[in-house]
C-alpha cells in the first residue's frame, strides 16, 4: 500500500488506512493467519486476496437483503473501501452445529444439529483471550445498551439465514461464524470485519457418508494442511453460481 495512506490499525488479519473522506476506511486482507489467539501464526500466500474477493461477494449479498454493512467496494484484488466505524469490542458467534470451542467446555458431541441456533458471545481483549461475556457482564460493562445488543443479535439471526442458504447452494454447510459490529458517524450499527473461511466453519457437502471436509481455517488450526486450495474452491464455487 503506497505510504500516501496512513495505517490506523493493523490486526492479526487485517490492516486498517485512512481514506481522503475521514468516513471512510481502506482495508487490506493480510496473508497471516493466526490461530487460538495467535499462539499459532503462519502465512499463507495468497489468502489476503481470496477472503478480501470471498468477503466482497458475501457483503454484497448481504446488503441485497437489506443488512447494514460497513462495506463500499472492493478497491483492488485485496482491499476494500469501507465506512469508518467505532467497532463494539463484542465477537458475536452464531453455532448451526457444534464444534470448536463449544464441543471442548461442554459434552455436546461435535456435529450434533443445533435446532435453535446458538449464539455465543465473547469479549473482544486479546489480554484476556477474548472470554465468554454474558448480557448481564455486557450491561455492567455499558459497552452497548441492551437494545443495540438486542439489535445486533436480530441482526446476527437474519444474517444467518441469508448465508445458510446461499453456502447451500454451493454445496456448502455453514456450522458456525463470528461478526464484529460498530457504529458509523451517525450511530448507525453495521456489521463491519470480513466474512471469509477465516471466520466461518465451512464443510463440504459434495462428500460421501458423513465425512467432515473442513473448508474453512480449521485446515490451519487442526493442521489438516490445504488452506489455499480450500479457500479457492470456496471462491472458485462462489464465482461459478455468482
Ligand atoms: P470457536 O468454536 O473456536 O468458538 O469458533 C466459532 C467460530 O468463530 C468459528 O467459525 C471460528 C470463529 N472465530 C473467529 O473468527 N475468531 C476467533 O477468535 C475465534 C475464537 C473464533
Ligand atoms: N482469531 C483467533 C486468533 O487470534 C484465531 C481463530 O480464529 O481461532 O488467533
Amino acid at each position: 500500500m503506497k505510504n500516501k495512506y496512513k495505517l490506523i490499525y493493523e490486526g492479526k488479519a487485517k490492516k486498517v488506512f485512512n481514506h481522503d473522506d475521514s468516513d471512510k476506511v481502506i482495508i487490506e486482507f493480510k496473508d497471516d493467519a493466526t490461530a487460538f489467539n495467535a499462539l499459532k501464526k503462519a502465512k499463507f500466500e495468497g489468502k489476503g486476496k481470496l477472503n478480501c474477493q470471498i468477503s466482497a461477494r458475501i457483503f454484497e449479498l448481504l446488503i441485497k437483503n437489506n443488512i447494514p454493512t460497513h462495506f463500499l467496494e472492493l478497491k483492488n484484488e485485496k482491499t476494500i473501501i469501507a465506512k469508518k466505524i467505532k467497532v463494539i469490542p463484542l465477537e458475536i458467534v452464531l453455532r448451526n452445529n457444534a464444534y470448536g470451542s463449544l464441543c471442548k467446555q461442554t459434552t455436546i458431541k461435535p456435529g450434533t444439529f443445533l435446532a435453535k441456533p446458538l449464539i455465543d458471545i465473547y469479549l473482544k481483549n486479546d489480554e484476556l483471550n477474548d472470554p465468554l461475556i454474558t448480557k448481564d457482564r455486557i450491561e455492567l460493562m455499558k459497552i452497548i445498551s441492551s437494545e443495540d445488543l438486542d439489535l445486533i443479535i436480530d441482526l446476527t439471526l437474519k444474517i444467518n439465514v441469508i448465508l445458510k442458504s446461499f453456502f447451500k447452494k454451493i454445496q456448502l454447510k455453514l456450522v458456525d461464524f463470528k461478526l464484529e459490529f460498530g457504529f458509523d458517524s451517525k450511530n448507525n450499527i453495521l456489521l463491519g470485519d470480513e466474512i471469509s473461511p477465516d471466520n466461518c466453519r465451512l464443510w463440504d457437502l459434495n462428500q460421501k457418508n458423513d465425512t467432515i471436509v473442513s473448508l474453512d481455517k480449521d485446515r490451519f488450526r487442526n493442521d489438516l494442511g490445504g488452506l489455499i486450495e480450500a479457500y479457492s474452491e470456496i471462491n472458485r464455487r462462489i464465482d461459478n453460481f455468482i
